[in-house]
């Protein structure tokens, strides 16, 4: 564990206002500074930035945190990851103990052997005429190439081997690098040989490893390094190192190919990354969301392509992204539709790109014949598969347009989602509430108000804290992050800890919690001298949402009995039921009182 001083450390020489600007453009406002918010879409900006505090607050959705917040948030990256991250921006020397010296220095010779074997290639293919003219003949121009630093392996067995050996390197190093290959009787020969080359960088702009292309027709077309200490498949993208150096708008494109990737790069259409022709991994998605909120997916209009789509826009979906699908006419793929139709016309397809969800919803409709009955029924269920996972808004924009397309009965679409799917508590968590401003404005539930309350009052004087441990357990709270930094309470009180809100930020290391955090230290409680009112306010607040919950559970318990024709079986949740509304009624009559 990284020490609590290192940790302040860091965040002291990380101004938050200096971090969030990188992303967001912020305004001065009194003590504050204010912007639109990262972290939901809005035209007037509710999001703050405090820094005296050292905090950020959103009032349109309710994201909070401190500058480690920010970055895990925004870069989807870990505690310790953003630690690192801060650290080294910072110039901070802070030994993180993953990576051990040996392991370090390996990794630094293959990059190194990378390095000289480009220089190599690339020299080779400047002293090849023939070869230059395959690019020349594919559009490439010269300071395309020495831009993507692409090259050439001369025909020959031992070329590169040589050439690496007289710089020193043994045969052992060009293995580890993978730009050899053991063959028979344990003799080893170079892995690439008449290709052209194209050097794959990491994110940082190092050589990790080679793609290299035959010239003709000939298989394979491509042939890569092989998995090296350095080169691990699914975690790089091709491209990135070029891409994010103006990245600004955080809208990145999506390709599958090599000569896809550096002919936008030439054409001036810079926001573009490969992902080499495999699926997307969450790594790499990961990877791309420190850079960008928004990703086009552009893809061959194969059916291969296309099923790549899909497989990586749930991957992309997954980690949050703002989707969209770029198709290419004509079954070109972008290499080609850029360089025979110009970067005007490939900046109209980014403008027509289709939303992801349209996207699902279109080929949800491929080889269905809607005038037939059970095909468009078919067509219906799969629709409702789509949107079952949108927001209700959203849901609505897009079963008003399928009834509108089909003629369905909007009702009907609707009663057969919500035969299919329960709102799960999640959902109903946050809700909006729209304010005389006709701006969204974030509305708590009162039951995580209500838990996080009670944890302030358990750091603000003893008695309290012996108080609510006295009458209340960690599993009677709901946020999981609260019941974290309930524990790290007690913690704080068994171990006497010197600094206790230091000592708990700490701990908090992942977003929830940190966020929560954030809000209970900013938190200020209602004026009272009774803290056992207060305390007990609260707890009933908490109890009454769980029973509020249980009485839903039931209640869907009950319809199913109902329509399988369980009589008593219903009979008995029925009581069950009113026993939980007589519970809400105690609750609240007592909070009359
Ligand atoms: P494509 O077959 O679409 O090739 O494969 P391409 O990029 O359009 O190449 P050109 O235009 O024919 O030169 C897309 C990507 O899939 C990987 C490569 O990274 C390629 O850029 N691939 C393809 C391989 O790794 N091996 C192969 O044999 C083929
Ligand atoms: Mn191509």
């Amino acid at each position: 564990m990284i020490s609590e001083e290192v940790i302040q450390k860091i965040k002291e020489q990380n101004d938050i206002v200096d971090i969030i600007s990188e992303s967001v453009q912020l305004k001065r406002a009194g003590r504050n500074f204010t912007g639109l918010c990262p972290f939901h879409h809005e035209k007037t900006p509710s999001f703050s930035v405090s820094p005296d505090k050292q905090i950020y607050k959103c009032f349109g959705c309710g994201e909070a945190g401190n500058v480690i917040t920010f970055i895990m948030k925004t870069k989807n990256i870990s505690f310790v990851e953003t630690l690192k991250y801060l650290a080294e921006r910072a110039n901070i020397d802070v030994n993180f103990g993953d990576k051990t010296k040996v392991e370090n220095n390996k990794h630094k010779k293959i990059y190194k052997i990378n390095v000289d074997a480009a220089r190599y290639y690339f020299a080779c293919l400047q002293n090849d005429k023939k070869v230059i003219e395959y690019f020349i003949g594919r559009g490439i121009k010269n300071s395309t190439i020495r831009r993507f630093g692409l090259g050439y392996a001369p025909k020959g067995w031992s070329n590169i081997t040589n050439y690496l050996k007289k710089k020193g390197y043994s045969e052992l190093d060009l293995l580890n690098a993978g730009l050899i290959t053991k063959g028979k009787n344990n003799s080893y020969y170079d892995r690439f040989r008449e290709r052209v080359m194209f050097p794959v960088f990491d994110y940082k702009g190092r050589v990790i490893g080679f793609g290299g292309r035959v010239l003709d027709d000939s298989k394979p077309k491509y042939l890569n390094s092989p998995e090296t200490e350095v080169f691990k498949k699914g975690t790089n993208l091709y491209g990135l190192n070029f891409a994010n150096r103006d990245l600004k708008d955080r809208t990145l494109i999506i390709v599958e190919g090599y000569m896809d990737c550096i002919s936008l790069h030439q054409y001036g259409i810079t926001n573009v990354v490969a992902s080499l022709g495999t699926a997307l991994t969450s790594q790499q998605a990961k990877l791309l969301k420190r850079y960008a909120d928004r990703v086009i997916i552009s893809y061959d209009s194969d059916s291969a392509g296309k099923n790549a789509t899909i497989r990586g826009l749930d991957i992309l979906r997954k980690e949050g992204f703002d989707l969209k699908v770029l198709s290419v006419p004509q079954g070109k793929d972008p290499d080609e539709f850029v360089r025979n139709n110009g970067k005007d016309a490939f900046l109209q397809l980014i403008d027509k790109a289709m939303p992801f969800i349209d996207y699902r919803i279109e080929r949800a409709k491929e080889g269905l014949n809607l005038k037939n009955g059970e095909m468009l029924a078919a067509y219906i269920k799969k629709v409702c598969n789509i949107v079952s996972e949108l927001d209700p808004i959203t849901m609505d924009v897009y079963i008003k347009k399928v009834s509108e397309e089909t003629g369905v009965n909007e009702q009907a679409i609707y009663d057969s989602l919500s035969n299919k799917n329960q709102r799960n508590v999640k959902n109903s968590q946050n809700m909006y509430s729209e304010s005389a401003f006709r701006q969204k404005l974030y509305l708590e539930p009162g039951f995580i108000k209500a838990e996080r309350n009670l944890l302030k009052t358990m750091l603000q004087s003893i008695d309290a804290y012996r108080y609510v441990k006295e009458n209340i357990e960690e599993e009677e709270l709901i946020l999981d992050s609260h019941k974290k930094i309930f524990n790290l309470i007690i913690e704080t009180k068994n171990n006497k800890t010197e600094n206790d809100e230091i000592y708990i930020e700490a701990r908090c290391n992942d977003i929830e919690s940190s966020k929560e955090w954030t809000k209970i230290v900013q938190s200020s409680l209602v004026d009272s001298d009774n803290y056992k009112e207060l305390i007990n306010d609260y707890m009933r607040e908490i109890k009454k949402y769980k029973l509020e919950e249980s009485k839903k559970e039931v209640m869907n318990k009950i319809k199913l009995c109902e329509e399988k024709g369980l009589f008593e079986e219903s009979l008995q949740l029925v009581k069950q039921f009113q026993e939980i509304e007589e519970d809400i009624m105690k609750i609240t009559n007592n909070e009359r009182r």
